[in-house]
């Protein structure tokens, strides 16, 4: 067992855990795993090099064999195969495919090993659906963060419009909440709280003041 700590932040998409996630790592200097961004990149690859996404073996061969580089044109950047994806894993199409990817358990498996390789000293912050209950069962902190559809959908299409991007509420809204029924209905790792995570509702919390809570909940559980 790795005396390396970890802390799980896991929740629906939205919730802003991929944020809260950068800034309590940079806080404490830890290193930061974005799994999401390794099924997205895996569901961009597998259309890049031809995988149909019900041939489980060859996904599952390609998620082994990804070469992907994190931070190398700057934070939260993502490489593949000597290219930079950045922008293209989170789109829609990226979106989506990251979600069906992911209710395929072979591709799972097969990405289990690399999500723990990136728990090295001094620490690491792991953000996704399957930190906690899954990949890092011995997280020192778990943290399950949630926020109603209509306000993760409200955050997406700000966010949207404030790239410039056109964005319709409704649409963004039956997006949202099919990909979380895909994800909270599939078979394995379905998105749900470990039993010992502390359920964290963001409704009415501004970014700041979950980033506090869940910094005053880390301190205390490294301390101890
Ligand atoms: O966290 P995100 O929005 O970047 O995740 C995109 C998709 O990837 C999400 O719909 C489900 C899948 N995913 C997963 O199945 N398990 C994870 N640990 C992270 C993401």
């Amino acid at each position: 067992m790795s005396t390396v700590p970890v802390i799980a932040i896991d929740g629906p998409s939205g919730s802003g855990k991929g944020t809260v996630a950068a800034r309590v790592a940079d806080q404490l200097g830890f290193g930061l795993l974005d799994s999401g961004a390794l099924y997205r990149v895996l569901g961009i690859a597998a259309v890049k090099n031809g995988v149909d996404l019900e041939n489980h073996g060859r996904l599952a061969e390609l998620a082994q064999q990804l070469e992907i580089e994190f931070g190398k044109s700057g934070p939260g950047s993502v490489w593949l195969d000597g290219q930079d994806v950045s922008l293209q894993i989170r789109t829609d199409t990226g979106s989506e495919l990251a979600s069906r990817v992911g209710a395929i358990p072979a591709a799972r498996e097969a990405l289990h090993a690399r999500q723990q390789a990136f728990r090295s000293e001094p620490g690491l912050v792991a953000d996704g659906r399957d930190m906690g209950s899954v990949i890092f069962p011995d997280s020192c902190l778990k943290i399950f963060l949630t926020a109603s559809p209509e306000e993760r959908a409200q955050r997406r299409y700000k966010q949207l419009i404030g790239k410039g991007i056109d964005a319709i509420l409704p649409a963004l809204l039956r997006d949202l909440k099919e990909r979380d029924l895909r994800d909270s209905q599939r078979p394995i790792s379905p998105l749900k709280p470990a039993e010992d995570a502390v359920v964290l509702d963001t409704n009415d919390l501004s970014i700041d003041e979950v980033v506090e809570q869940v910094m005053d909940l880390a301190r205390a559980r490294l301390a101890g």
